[in-house]
C-alpha cells in the first residue's frame, strides 16, 4: 500500500505539488490524469525516491520513504518496476541487456539464468526472439513493450507506467492497454498508470485521480468521473484526446 500525505513538491520558488493526499490499495489499478505539466511525472518519481519533497510523507508498505537512507530506499525501490516517459532505453545497449540490466547490477544470477528471465519477460510482452536487436531497430510501441519487460524483470509488486500510451497508434495504444491490465491482473501487480488520454483510463483503471493545481482534485471509480460536477474535471474528461494531447512533450 502507498499512502501520500500532505506532499509538497517546488523547483527552486515554483511549487508543483502544493499539497497531494493520495492512497494506493495493493491490487489497486489506479489512473493519475492532469495536463500538461502539473506534475504527473514529478508524483511518480517521488514515489520511488528519485524525488525529495519539501515537505509531506510517502509511506510504501507502512515504511516512510522520503528521509530514507539510501540503503534502505534501495531496498524499497526493488519492490518497484517503473516504465519511463519515452521508455528511455539505452540506445548502445541490446534488447536483452536493457531488459537485464537490473538482474546484471543487483543480482548475483548467472548469465544464463539472467537470459532465460530476459526471454520469459520478452513471452510476456508479445516480443519472443527480439534479444539482440537496438533500440533503434524498434517501433514506438515495440520501445514501449521493451520498457515494460525491463519494468517487470525484478517482478516488482507495483509498476509505474508513465504515459504508456502516448504517441502510438490507436491499435498499438489499444495493445499496451491490453498488456497492462493483463499483467496487472496475473502477476497480482499494483499498477499507477499516468496519462493523457481518458480512454485509456477507462480501459484500464479501478480508480482515477486528477491532479490539478498542485492537488489531487478528484479520486473516484471511472462512473463517477463522468458525473463529477467540477468544471476542470468536466472539462478534461470532455475535452481529452484532441486539445490536450496536441500539447503533448513526448
Ligand atoms: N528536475 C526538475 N527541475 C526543475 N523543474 C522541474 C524538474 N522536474 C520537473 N520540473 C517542473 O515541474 C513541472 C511538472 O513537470 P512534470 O514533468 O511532472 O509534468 P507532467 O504532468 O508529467 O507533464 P507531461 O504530461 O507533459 O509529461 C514542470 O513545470 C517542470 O518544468
Ligand atoms: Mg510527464
Amino acid at each position: 500500500m502507498i499512502e501520500i500525505r500532505k506532499l509538497k513538491i517546488s523547483f527552486n520558488s515554483h511549487v508543483v505539488l502544493s499539497h497531494v493526499d493520495l492512497t494506493i490499495e495493493n491490487g489497486d489499478s489506479i489512473v493519475i490524469i492532469g495536463g500538461s505539466g502539473c506534475g504527473k511525472t514529478v508524483l511518480l518519481r517521488s514515489i520511488i525516491g528519485l524525488i525529495k519533497p519539501d515537505a509531506g510523507t510517502i509511506r510504501v508498505n507502512g515504511e516512510e520513504i522520503t528521509r530514507m537512507d539510501r540503503k534502505d530506499l534501495f531496498r524499497i525501490r526493488k519492490k518497484f518496476g517503473m516504465l519511463f516517459q519515452g521508455a528511455a532505453l539505452f540506445d548502445s545497449m541490446t534488447v536483452e541487456e536493457n531488459i537485464g540490466l537490473a538482474l546484471k547490477e543487483h543480482t548475483d544470477l548467472s548469465a544464463d539464468e539472467i537470459q532465460k528471465r530476459v526471454q520469459e519477460k520478452l513471452n510476456v510482452v508479445g516480443l519472443p526472439g527480439i534479444e539482440e536487436k537496438k533500440p533503434a531497430e524498434l517501433s514506438g510501441g515495440m520501445k514501449k513493450r521493451v520498457g515494460l519487460a525491463r519494468a517487470l524483470i525484478m517482478d516488482p509488486e507495483f509498476v509505474l507506467f508513465d504515459e504508456p500510451t502516448t504517441g502510438l497508434d490507436p491499435v498499438m495504444a489499444d495493445a499496451i492497454n491490453h498488456l497492462i491490465i493483463e499483467t496487472h491482473r496475473k502477476f497480482n501487480i499494483t499498477s499507477i498508470v499516468v496519462t493523457h488520454d481518458m480512454s485509456s483510463a477507462y480501459q484500464i483503471a479501478d480508480r482515477i485521480a486528477m491532479l490539478h493545481d498542485g492537488r489531487i482534485i478528484f479520486s473516484g471509480p471511472p462512473s463517477a468521473i463522468k458525473k463529477s460536477e467540477l468544471t476542470i474535471v468536466k472539462q478534461f474528461v470532455k475535452g481529452s484526446g484532441g486539445l490536450i494531447h496536441g500539447f503533448e512533450s513526448s
